[in-house]
């Protein structure tokens, strides 16, 4: 096994996917199933670390050993998360956060024979939270963030990856194609990690549980 290096290390992650409520019955969410965020947290806990997860909306179950925080929204991963992040060595978001949310939650269902034959939404963009922990970082801690992309062109999802990296400031991104078929409910992925400088530092293609120990690899 790895063994235990990461034994006094206090690690953030961040799970699933964010529900914005349009009404007390209804969302906006998006495929993110959370296996890899909770691959993350059993990997790093197996190497001794203690672990903060925050789960939005997760489809599989928590490990057990973790301090568990629960989320639904977006403003809600950004309170959860930055509250976390203070003590965090490592802080890894692997959630799909909502980049938008409605701007008026209805009290009440929204009713067809009121709105019509069309529907249309009015969204407000949500706080982009990692750029916001890049800026507000402590000195040693490591922030890794995740860049989900449907582009099929290896190169194109490549300059993708740098240019999120450039806007988001963080010390490591981890770049992966998704799609229909491919990322979110698979037990598999494949990703390419990119240091804050653009370049890559590894390509692993695997279980998400040997994609998790990649990952944490950068943080030991
Ligand atoms: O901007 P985009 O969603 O492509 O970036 C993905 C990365 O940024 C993920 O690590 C995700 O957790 C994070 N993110 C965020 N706040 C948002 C949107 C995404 O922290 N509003």
């Amino acid at each position: 096994g790895p063994g235990a290096d990461l034994v006094g290390k206090h690690v953030v992650i961040t799970a699933g996917g964010t529900r914005e409520p349009l009404d007390p019955v209804r969302f906006l969410g998006n495929r993110s199933s959370g296996k890899q965020g909770v691959a993350l947290a059993q990997a790093a806990l197996a190497r001794g670390a203690s672990v903060t997860l925050i789960a939005a909306n997760l489809e599989v179950a928590a490990p057990t050993a973790v301090e568990l925080r629960l989320v639904g929204t977006a403003l809600e991963l950004e309170a959860a998360v930055t509250d976390a992040a203070a003590g965090a060595d490592a802080v890894i978001m692997a959630a799909a956060v909502a980049d938008y949310r409605p701007v008026q939650v209805s009290a009440g269902k929204i009713k067809k024979d009121e709105t019509g034959d069309t529907l249309l939404l009015e969204l407000t963009r949500n706080p982009d939270i990692l750029a916001g922990l890049a800026r507000t970082k402590r000195t040693g801690q490591v922030l890794i963030g995740f860049a989900a992309e449907t582009e099929p062109d290896p190169v194109r999802l490549l300059v993708l990856g740098r240019e999120k990296m450039a806007r988001k400031g963080c010390d490591f991104l981890v770049v992966n194609r998704v799609g229909w078929a491919e990322g979110f409910a698979s037990d598999r992925n494949a990703i390419t990690v990119l240091d804050h400088d653009g370049d890559i530092v590894c390509e692993v293609s695997g279980t998400k549980m040997s994609v998790a120990g990649r990952i944490l690899d950068l943080i030991g």
